[in-house]
């Protein structure tokens, strides 16, 4: 379980003030769990990506993960079991090949060779690149590059994992990839905690917060969230075309279903409603 109690962030500026990012968050997130935190530009999502991670330490407030106080884990410890996905994979790859990168920080941690080879086969496996073991980084392209940012994570052992914006840098086939992969490693187990600025990211998170000039303005289910998207727009977050022709449908009379948001499942209960009558 990850508890944030009251955390408050600012960053000192050049001109000697300081900016505050994040204010009196209060955040509950269980294990097993798949979190979004939807929120539009400059909102304060990476400095809690960050802050959740423990690469940052809040100005004020407490941060208790598995009911420990953070400063009381030890950094390795912590590396082991949350890990942080930028949203550029170029950020996070720091070796030549697959193989470099995903070793690396298993070397750190003194693992066995015979135990180092069994995770990177593994892993290889996992995310559906066993073949490119031996690549070099520059022969993948950028959702494969991707995958390997995230692998190199995972190989850990991670128990959280959190997304900040990790699509963003990918064209559409890459970013249904990289989502589908975020499926499969939240159904493995893992407690996932995504950052987004898109409704279409976060179809599969149980629980989705919105984040809004660094304070938490609003909890509810995606379906829940549909029914908000006039307040989201007022937010400065963007509502995908096909939710705001429900939404305006709805409001002149037309009974829909509150879960559609797809172009097809409008259709579908448009025909739906036509065979009806
Ligand atoms: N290192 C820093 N120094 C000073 N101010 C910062 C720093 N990092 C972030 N900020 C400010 O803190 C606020 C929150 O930034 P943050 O990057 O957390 O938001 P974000 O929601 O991730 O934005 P984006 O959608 O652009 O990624 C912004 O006003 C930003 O300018
Ligand atoms: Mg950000």
């Amino acid at each position: 379980m990850i508890c944030l109690r009251h955390v408050s962030h600012s960053y000192s500026r050049p001109n000697g003030q300081r900016k505050l990012a994040l204010k009196e968050i209060n955040l509950s997130i269980p294990p097993g769990s798949f979190t979004a935190i939807i929120g539009p530009n400059n909102s304060g999502k990476s400095t809690l990506a960050k802050i959740l991670s423990g690469l940052i330490t809040p100005s004020s407030g407490q941060f208790l993960f598995e009911e420990v106080e953070i400063s009381q884990w030890s950094p390795n410890s912590l590396r082991k079991s949350i890990g942080l996905i930028f949203s550029n994979p170029e950020d996070q790859i720091v070796f030549p090949t697959v193989e470099e990168d995903l070793v690396f920080g298993l070397e750190n941690f003194c693992f066995d060779s015979g135990e180092i080879e069994k995770r990177v086969l593994d892993i290889l496996e996992f995310i559906g690149m066993r073949e490119y073991r031996h690549f070099s980084i520059h022969q993948l392209s950028g959702g494969q590059k991707q995958k390997l940012a995230i692998a190199s994570m995972l190989i850990l052992g991670l128990r959280y994992v959190i997304f900040d914006e990790p699509i963003s840098f990918l064209d559409d086939t890459s970013r249904e990839e990289i989502l589908t992969l975020i499926r499969k490693i939240h159904k493995r187990g893992a407690t996932v905690i995504y950052m987004a600025q898109f409704f279409e990211e976060i179809i599969m998170a149980d629980t989705i917060f919105a984040l809004v000039n660094g304070k938490i303005q609003w909890q509810g289910s995606f379906t829940e969230l549909l029914q908000k998207s006039d307040q989201m727009a007022n937010w400065g977050i963007e509502v995908p075309p096909v939710i705001q022709l429900v939404n305006r449908l709805q409001k002149s009379g037309l009974t829909l279903p509150h879960s559609i948001h797809t172009v097809k499942q409008l259709v579908d209960a448009l025909r739906k409603i036509k065979y009806e009558n």
